[in-house]
């Protein structure tokens, strides 16, 4: 594409349903807002959107937890969130809600168009209902043991332990949430969005067209997901909280949160237009609009396939980008509000950025040390330690550290003034750094344009340090005592410090999308206005005139104590004593497990087969061949399994209970007949049986002397 006319940018759409921690911010709304200040200093027509999921199960479930409604949540968390990214200089156009009634309107016309137009189907299916709360049961509100890790609270969507998608049919002993009983099938019809009707398109466009431009990890998820077969989709569901189905028919029936959640970015583009009196429709509807989706990784589906079938189908623009991020774990490990392991953005904002009346400093802290560790390319680790020693060795030694001496010497040197640049004495050095300003421009440039922040970042950093080794280098503090008897040694004073207050002047515009407080503090010290840090002053040498009088340095970065550090890993302490007493407890009650473990629930009884059903089932022995692990999955192992008549492949969800070398030989029970299924892009035909003790361990049910493969049980 050649420069885009207009871009519109959208972070995903949190849910309103309780705080949300530093790796959200990470993952999708830092990134996007250096992007989008970077785009608004290169003053292209951009607009940045936002605002709250606010439909879904995870409302509800959160207010039955809280012992209110549904509309009392949404209405306390929407407020929170929208402040917290304020607090953290994400400067979203809008943030909008998925409540507000031209979203519905909006979500509405765009199911009916899709439904007049054919492109959905109607399925009567069998669900699960829960006969005492007398509903059909979302996905979230069943639980069960996930088939692929054995992990005993997965929820009818997915599998949090495993991060496996599930449908409710998968779960092995599902359990209603509502009453804990065992729920039962029953008839209900749903609208279904065929994504296997789009299969050439989106390997088309999504292999084809942007295999190479997007991240690997977000076209290789894509891959196998399309790979894996794709199909057809419910868009509608049984429950009471979300958007009305605008047909006949569909009485008691809701859109699906992920139908009608991304098409908040449209009814948002709709609002901020009549909030600013502008036109949405280009921004959705013109080919000349960039659209980037910023998400983490595990919202990939939903914003590579999902959402842009129902764009094409409807007649709107394709993203262009969707540069998902991985995780950032906490400390070793995997942040999770509801375990209390995690940084809630508001948290760190009470403990940090208020205590600092205005300035934003540690709000740039967070903001710089996220983005050191940005999981662009694989998960990573934020560690309180981290934090601090990026802040003190880079942000404040080398960065604030320049600035400062810069305006020091100016003042001590150069009576508070710019000092004029004397062209005859320019030297190596002085041209070297130079070089090093306009080179600094180019490589951000390219970086940030390939959505690499992190590498973005580094090089303004860069740049400081370089900074430093120049001062160091001309030392004009030492040049003072030459000024007596040599004429000269004044002009090389001003040569100096007139580069490094030109420099200064860049690294704020450089600066400026990563770190905007402290950018508009470097502002206010050279008394200069919010035009200097369009971005087309990246790279000039002029920034600030000869004899313009600067003002006092503040200090940019102040000292983190290591008291300051001591008190947030205390709080982490705090709870994983929790936690580890909650275990302990756990066990107590149930003297027979080991001490650290907690005692597996006991599955529900399920409903009576008969014969017949039984009998489907074909059953044999068999003998593991082969077993290795399968790449970027904890708990799976890829099998060879002897039946007798042949080997077969089988991905079982056993990894962390055997090595791959000690079960080669070990006899097997195998479910022969059993559709064969796509894991991590493997196809497995079959099933082994294992048996589950109330640790959660799993051990091989197999015959008790060792008999021919392929032999049947019955
Ligand atoms: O995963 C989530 O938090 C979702 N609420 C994201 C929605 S993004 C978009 F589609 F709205
Ligand atoms: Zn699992």
């Amino acid at each position: 594409m050649n420069q885009p006319k207009r871009y519109l940018i959208t972070a995903a759409l949190p849910y309103a349903n309780g705080l949300k921690h530093i790796g959200h911010l990470a993952g999708a709304y830092l990134p996007a807002d250096i992007y989008v200040r970077y785009l608004r200093a290169q003053q292209r027509d951009v607009v940045f959107i936002c605002g709250s999921d606010e439909h879904g199960t995870a409302i509800p479930i959160q207010a039955m937890k809280e012992g209110t409604t549904a509309q009392a949540i949404i209405d306390k968390y929407h407020p929170i969130i929208k402040q917290n990214f304020d607090d953290l200089g994400i400067s979203f156009d809008i943030y909008h809600r998925t409540s507000a009634p031209i979203h519905h309107e909006t979500a509405q016309e765009f199911f009916k168009v899709l439904h007049q137009n054919g492109d959905l189907e109607t399925k009567e299916t069998e669900q699960y209902y829960d006969e005492q709360a007398k509903t059909f049961l979302a996905d979230r509100y069943i639980k069960g043991t996930c088939p692929n890790c054995a992990n005993p609270n997965a929820y009818g969507d997915q599998c949090e332990k495993c991060g496996t998608s599930l449908s409710p049919d998968e779960l092995i002993n599902p359990i209603s949430t509502l009453s804990g009983n065992a729920p039962v099938k029953k008839a209900t019809t749903h609208w279904y969005l065929p994504l296997n009707r789009h299969e050439d398109f989106l390997r088309e466009w999504i292999i084809k067209e942007h295999g190479n431009d997007w991240r690997a990890s977000v076209v290789g998820q894509c891959k196998s997901w399309i790979d894996g077969g794709l199909q057809p989709r419910a868009v509608t569901r049984d429950l009471d909280w979300g958007i009305k189905v605008p047909v006949e028919g569909a009485d008691g029936k809701v859109l699906y949160v992920w139908f009608d959640a991304p098409i908040g970015y449209i009814s948002a583009t709709k609002q901020w237009a009549l909030d600013n009196g502008k036109n949405w429709e280009p921004y959705w509807n013109d080919k000349e609009t960039k659209l980037v989706h910023f998400i983490g990784k595990d919202n990939i589906v939903f914003h590579c396939i999902i959402f842009p079938v129902m764009l094409k189908l409807h007649g709107n623009i394709l993203p262009d980008n969707v540069p998902a991020n991985e995780f950032m774990n906490l400390e070793g490990d995997k942040m999770s509000t509801s375990r209390g392991w995690s940084i809630e953005m508001d948290d760190y904002i009470n403990d940090w950025v208020k205590k600092e009346n205005g300035g934003g400093q540690m709000a740039d802290a967070l903001r710089y040390y996220l983005t050191t560790i940005a999981p662009e390319t694989k998960d990573s680790e934020f560690t309180w330690k981290g934090f601090k020693t990026a802040y003190t060795s880079e942000l404040s030694d080398i960065f604030g550290n320049f600035v400062n001496r810069a305006f020091v010497l100016m003042h001590k040197l150069c009576g508070g003034k710019v000092p004029p640049f004397h062209n005859d004495l320019v030297d190596d050095k002085d041209k070297e750094l130079m070089e090093d300003i306009k080179a600094t421009k180019e490589k951000v440039e390219t970086l940030i344009e390939q959505y690499k922040f992190r590498d973005a970042q580094n090089e303004v950093i860069d740049l400081a340090r370089k900074g430093n080794k120049y001062l160091q280098e001309k030392a004009p503090w030492a040049k003072v005592k030459e000024l007596a008897e040599n004429p000269e040694a004044q002009k090389l004073i001003d040569n100096s410090l007139h580069l490094s207050l030109q420099l200064t002047a860049n690294l704020a515009v450089f600066i400026n999308p990563f770190l905007p407080f402290t950018a508009q503090k470097m502002l206010h010290m050279m008394k200069v206005v919010d035009k200097m840090l369009q971005w087309e002053n990246a790279g000039s040498l002029k920034l600030l005139s000869v004899g313009y009088t600067l003002r006092a340095p503040e200090i940019l970065f102040r000292k983190i104590e290591d008291s300051e550090i001591a008190a947030q890993t205390d709080k982490l302490k705090v709870v994983l004593e929790k936690q580890q007493a909650a275990t302990a407890a756990t066990s107590a009650t149930a003297p027979a497990q080991p001490a650290e473990k907690a005692a597996k629930p006991e599955a529900a009884p399920k409903a009576e087969i008969q014969y017949d059903d039984f009998a489907k089932l074909e059953l044999k022995t068999g003998t593991i061949v082969s077993a290795e692990k399968v790449e970027k999955a904890d708990k799976l192992l890829k099998l060879s399994v002897d039946l007798g008549t042949g080997t077969r492949t089988i991905v079982s969800g056993i990894a962390m209970h055997y090595q791959p070398d000690q079960i080669i030989g070990k006899q097997v029970v195998v479910v022969a007949n059993l559709a064969p299924r796509k894991m991590r892009g493997i196809e497995s035909q079959g099933m082994i049986l294992m048996a589950e003790d109330a640790n959660g361990k799993l051990h091989f049910v197999n015959p008790e002397e060792k008999i021919n493969p392929g032999a049947g049980v019955s």
